[in-house]
């Protein structure tokens, strides 16, 4: 079963609608004075700063340097959650100022641009997806973290890559049958992984969806020793050939504790930052997006992360523009999903540290 037709090219529409611009590079000069007006606001705001691993190095530091917390999507949720800052301004995307925002209500969440998406997002638009679920009322709807507080609002469950494994073959030993989305490898993945009845809808992560097999098949002949880490969220041809399969926690911890010098990565540039400092002297390879078998040649990088920039996040702080604002009836049934993962991530106990839990 595959979503409806309509929205097949909702992402590619996006794009052609919306061009995205990546944040500048400022100068030298600049760059310290603006991380120096960074620091001093988070202060002056009683703020603190969450980081994706995915964005810029820059603002990693930042988020390491003054308490903050760089880590994968569920830590960041978690982490914003609990820290007593009146403001959680959220370096990464869209759907992770959302998840602030309904956790902590009470707080004011601000992002460095509103404009900042997720493929996985845009393609799965609320009433759509709900007719979806109308269509099998029989299933339990676990929902990925990467969508709309409204898509999270009509789920069961929400998950992250860090723990949708678990979350499924949980549901699965109880019996239940399952609706997924949105993102279709990651759905095929959790499938494999715990023999669950799964229905699935059709949405794609634009940077994982670029990995490539047959190229990857090649890279490595060329490094046999090398271990292979891969993000969820790309191809089953890219998954089968993983060591580790994980979260981006999980693959930052891989390296660090895998007997290996060379590693190949499957998954966003931006995530060798935080290898590099964590895996020092460690032999770092891109998995490969172009090639024989690639139509075009992608950055591996995504689009929307890189528009959180040092300039933007200055003035934000400043100005306090860019605030994440969700509807209450909305959030109200979101944090139903989503708290039933927090719980269960507890209960399990599950070790997902990001840098701010040092
Ligand atoms: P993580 O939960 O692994 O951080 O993934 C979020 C994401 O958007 C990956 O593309
Ligand atoms: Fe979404 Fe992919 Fe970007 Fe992650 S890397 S935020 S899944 S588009």
């Amino acid at each position: 079963m595959s979503k409806p037709e309509s929205v097949t090219d909702t992402p590619i529409r996006y794009f052609r609608e919306q061009p995205f611009q990546a944040a500048d590079v400022p100068s030298p000069a600049e760059r310290e004075e603006l991380m120096a007006r960074i620091r001093e606001q988070l202060k002056a705001r009683d703020a603190v700063l969450v980081a994706h691993y995915y964005t810029d190095g820059d603002l990693q530091i930042l988020a390491d340097e003054t308490g903050g917390c760089v880590s994968d999507s569920l830590e960041m949720a978690r982490f914003g959650y609990e820290h007593p800052a009146s403001t959680v301004v959220v370096a990464g995307v869209r759907f992770m100022g959302e998840t602030a925002k309904i956790l902590s209500p009470e707080k004011r969440v601000l992002m460095p641009t509103l404009e900042a998406t997720c493929s996985l997002d845009i393609g799965c638009p609320a009433d759509e997806f709900s007719d979806f679920c109308d269509q099998h009322p029989d299933r339990v709807v676990v929902v990925y973290a990467n969508t709309s507080a409204a898509v999270k609002a009509r789920a069961d469950w929400v998950v992250t890559s860090s723990i949708a494994v678990d979350v499924v073959r949980h549901l699965h030993d109880q019996g239940e049958k399952i609706l997924w989305g949105p993102d279709k490898y990651l759905g095929d993945y959790i499938r494999r992984e715990t023999g669950a009845d799964m229905v699935l809808w059709d949405g794609s992560c634009i940077v994982h969806e670029e990995f490539k097999g047959v190229e990857l098949e090649r890279l490595r002949e060329e490094y046999p020793q090398a271990r292979v880490l891969v993000h969820p969220e790309s191809p089953a041809a890219v998954v089968d050939q993983a060591d580790v399969v994980g979260s981006t926690s999980q693959l930052l911890k891989a390296v660090q504790t895998l007997d290996a010098d060379t590693f190949i990565v499957a998954t966003d540039k931006g995530i060798f930052h935080k290898m590099h400092e964590l895996a020092p002297g460690k032999t770092l390879l891109e998995a490969p997006t172009a090639g024989r078998s690639a139509t075009c040649t992608s950055c591996a990088h995504c689009p929307w992360m890189a528009m959180n920039g040092l300039r933007n996040l200055a003035h934000v702080l400043e100005t306090g523009d860019q605030e994440i604002h969700v509807d209450p009836a909305v959030a109200e049934k979101a944090l139903v999903s989503l708290n039933r993962m927090l719980a269960f991530g507890q209960q399990q106990k599950r070790p997902v540290l990001g840098t701010g839990d040092a």
